[in-house]
């Protein structure tokens, strides 16, 4: 997470926050979190997922503000249920009344903001935006999808595998499709548990060469492989293939772009290349028909759905490792027997 200096004015008067170095930081991407930090949030969030009413308090007294530049479900919802079935309140900032730092500049927005929040939910155009707020916002920022980097989508989907595999770090993965921000927030996520990734793109859709280089830095210290190529072959064997949309929001210009991806779509033929029942994996939501076809997001192996609910349990791990870190210790090991029950 990436460190501001600590505030010393809690967010509600009466309110004591607790300021350790965790009440101060901000997920920007998952490359923020340390790889035992990233470890340890797993082993939270299923703890949480297993025992949420243990937890049913933690946030009481406390206020999230979600603010979206762009459209959600599975974010805006998770984000909502998971925070106030921890006893905090939530407030959804419409951005036809309340933009980021268009109505006023950005450091206004963010220095009004923590006058009333705990912490700030983003989804924004440009992860610059992101990292602006980081730097003028004295409460944790956490990134709910940029351009970028999508750190949330990333942490759940290392749940979904851990829960299927035993281990985030047992499955061989392909990604297939789009070098896209769920893509870049992946790797960061199986480099930081010491994972195998290989990342399949037609030319021109490979993921940035500056992620591409830090995440390859953090794969020599936990021994993680990611692999990058255009050949589909590659996804022979493998434990598991996920992709995402061929076009994401923001984006213009969607034709050329298409027709690159088309041969990357996710369809029975690729799916008999891997590993017999292999999982399918999807951040949602899906364009049947374009990056999927239905009997493959359909079939008993697709884990797109718990790749969903899993968001809120990640979440809710990293809320309170940020928000009440006097209530939790992030384990630092784990076993398998963590993710199955
Ligand atoms: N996966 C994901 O972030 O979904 P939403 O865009 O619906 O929030
Ligand atoms: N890559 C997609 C992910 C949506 C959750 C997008 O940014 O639109």
């Amino acid at each position: 997470m990436t460190a501001t200096a600590p505030t010393t004015t809690p967010a509600h008067p009466g309110f004591s926050t607790v300021q350790t170095p965790l009440a101060t930081r901000h997920l920007t991407r998952v490359h923020d979190l340390a790889q035992h930090e990233v470890q340890g949030l797993l082993a939270l969030a299923s703890r949480i997922k297993r025992d949420p009413s243990a937890w049913s308090t933690a946030f009481q007294g406390m206020a999230l503000a979600l603010a979206f530049e762009k459209p959600s479900l599975r974010t805006r919802a998770s984000f909502e249920v998971g925070f106030q079935l921890m006893g905090g309140s939530v407030v959804f900032m419409d951005q036809r009344d309340s933009p980021i730092g268009q109505r006023e500049s950005l450091n206004d927005w963010a220095r009004s903001m923590e006058r009333w929040f705990d912490a700030l939910v983003v989804r924004t155009m440009s992860h610059t935006t992101v990292q602006a707020l980081t730097a003028c916002s004295s409460i944790p920022v956490v990134n709910a999808l940029s351009d970028l980097h999508h750190p949330c989508q990333a942490m759940a989907d290392l749940l979904t595998l851990a829960e299927r595999f035993g281990s985030p770090a047992t499955p061989h993965v392909a990604w297939v499709g789009d070098g896209n921000n769920v893509c870049h927030s992946l790797m960061e996520g199986i480099a930081s548990v010491g994972g195998r990734l290989t990342v399949i793109t037609p030319a021109g859709f490979a993921p940035s060469a500056e992620i591409v280089r830090a995440v390859q830095a953090r794969c020599m210290r936990t021994g993680a492989s990611i692999r990058l190529t255009h050949d589909l072959d590659a996804a022979k064997g493998v434990n598991a293939i996920y992709t995402d949309t061929w076009i994401s929001m923001g984006e213009t210009d969607a034709e050329p772009k298409r027709a690159a991806l088309r041969p990357y779509q996710v369809n029975a033929e690729l799916m008999a290349k891997a590993a017999p029942g292999a999982a399918f994996m999807h951040c949602l939501p899906a364009h049947r028909g374009e990056e999927v076809t239905n009997d493959v997001i359909d079939a008993p192996t697709s884990i797109v759905f718990d790749q969903a609910e899993n968001r809120m349990h990640v979440q809710c791990a990293l809320l309170l490792a940020l928000l009440r870190p006097d209530l939790v210790e992030l384990p630092t090991t784990f076993v398998a027997s963590d993710f199955t029950s």
